[in-house]
């Protein structure tokens, strides 16, 4: 068969086809679901990029910037509910875009899923750890050699989480509810001290006349339209794309059917309710932060704690960075969980070499992959500037909600016999606003950004080529058997 035209059967989606030491645990139920959401979802996009994208391209108008990308997010969340609910697999997107649209596909968005989970891992560790080494510093305690500290306190927590994610879904399940409860306490706290100081005339900034851009962003919509603005309603649009940052997360729930009781109907559950608890707590905490302080006076390093600061709460910084060390903390943490799934599938499948998804007898996790993803995490974060990158991983994001928008359409066409746990309400009207809404985020990012996803994609199809094509269980000739672990009488072609 082709490798343009082979597809995944349905059936073969999950983890049956391989065997039982292929097999993930099912421990998810739809409480779980919501709470891997939230811990992903709720991290460096509220605590740091709001604030940002508030003092410098957006104002108040912030706000209305967290509901277009919401609802943005929220009609790929549909879709992403639907397959998931059809094909109730690990690899989430990948999956789905291999039994819909073809292996050459599938590897595609492995590739932008590997992008966005390996990268954002990378991107709020380094976040992690600049926050980390600021609330260390608000206790009044010297940090000596700051950037050292934050470089070890980095390595540090990718080592921990890292850990956590090889020995075992329960124990990372338990620590998980534990830090998304305090997280958002914090957050709940942040809302209910600071709506008693907001001075309404903060928000009549949102009427500002539109200001030239001080450093163009050089987007590609700006490719066409000349120079941007900043404020009044193209700066509420602008600021869309990396708020959308904020609610990357939604989408990694999908990587948790295969582990979830009941993932039919329990997916699309958790993965609607987390997005809608996120959007409503993200709007509130921007409202209140934007009504605290004129958006001209938001200190773009420390945007929350500097609101409460110059209300005089100061108390309020230890629990904001409580809030934040917790909170990004989760995000890493799911992050690698969704990663390591993804790779996980692509493994099983044969596109990457077998042995990755080999499950660990002792802990019944892909402990393998979490130990590569791991490590990958730390050089990224050790030694390249991440924190630049942040629109790389939303361009990876987006880039995935396309294929899983036009998979349901496609779907619905092609395999209307399959059961399906959720359907995206009024399709094709709903995906095809979602193909639109996503469409509209991505030419509103960089042309750098673009350059560089067309370069990651490049070298993918590449690896493909060379491996993938050949190595994939669908090439062909006699299925080999599962690996054993510990590096014993393993497969070869
Ligand atoms: N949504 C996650 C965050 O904001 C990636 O940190």
């Amino acid at each position: 068969m082709s490798t343009i035209t082979r597809r995944l059967p349905p059936a073969e989606a999950t983890g049956l086809r391989t065997g039982a030491r292929h097999r993930l645990a099912q421990v998810y139920r739809t409480g779980d679901l919501v709470v891997l959401g939230l811990g992903v979802m709720i991290g460096a996009g509220i605590f740091s990029i709001a604030g940002q994208q508030a003092a410098t391209v957006a104002g108040p108008g912030v706000i209305l910037s967290f509901m277009i990308a919401g609802i943005a997010c929220l009609l790929a969340c549909l879709c992403y509910a639907e397959l998931s609910s059809t094909m109730p697999a690990s690899g989430s997107a990948y999956t789905f875009t291999y039994v819909i649209f073809g292996e050459v596909w599938a590897w595609v968005i492995g590739c932008a899923l590997i992008l966005e989970l390996q990268l954002a891992a990378a991107v709020v560790a380094r976040a992690w750890g600049r926050i980390a080494v600021g609330a260390i510093a608000n206790t009044g305690v010297r940090v000596p050699y700051p950037e050292l500290v934050e470089d070890g306190l980095v390595l540090l927590i990718l080592v921990l989480l890292t850990a956590v994610v090889a020995m075992g879904a329960r124990i990372g399940l338990r620590a998980l509810w534990v830090m998304v409860s305090a997280k958002l306490l914090a957050i709940g706290a942040v809302v209910v001290v600071g709506v008693l100081h907001v001075d309404p005339a903060n928000y009549a900034g949102f009427y500002a006349e539109p200001q030239p851009a001080a450093t163009p962003s050089a987007t590609v919509l700006e490719l066409f339209t000349g120079q941007g603005q900043v404020f009044g309603w193209f700066g509420v649009f602008a600021a869309a794309p990396a708020i959308a940052f904020a609610y990357i997360g939604f989408d990694i729930v999908a990587t948790a059917a295969e582990e979830t009781v009941n993932p039919r109907t329990v997916v699309p559950k958790g993965m609607i309710r987390g997005l809608v608890v996120a959007t409503v707590i993200y709007i509130a905490v921007a409202a209140v932060m934007v009504g605290m302080v004129p958006h001209t006076g938001i200190a773009v390093a420390a945007p929350l704690t500097s609101a409460f600061q110059a209300a005089g709460i100061d108390w309020m910084v230890h629990v904001i960075d409580a809030g934040a060390v917790l909170g990004l903390t989760t995000v890493i943490l799911v992050l690698i969980v969704g990663q390591t799934r993804v790779l996980f599938s692509m493994a099983r499948d044969g596109l990457i070499p077998r042995r990755l998804a080999v499950i660990s007898r002792a802990y019944h996790t892909p402990s393998r992959v979490t130990l590569v993803i791991g490590a990958t995490a730390i050089v990224l974060a050790e030694f390249v500037p991440v924190l630049t990158m942040q629109e790389l991983v939303v361009m990876g994001t987006l880039f995935a909600f396309l294929f899983v928008a036009a998979g349901v359409i496609t779907m619905r066409r092609g395999m209307p016999e399959l059961e399906r746990g959720f359907r995206v309400p009024l399709s094709p009207l709903l995906p095809v606003l979602s193909l639109l809404a996503t469409l509209w985020l991505m030419v509103n990012l960089r042309v750098q950004t673009w350059a560089w996803f067309a370069l990651w994609m490049a070298f993918g199809l590449l690896v493909y080529l060379a491996y993938g094509r050949r190595h994939s269980l669908l090439a062909g000739g006699e299925r080999p058997p599962p690996p054993l672990p510990h590096g014993r009488g393993r497969h070869r072609r």
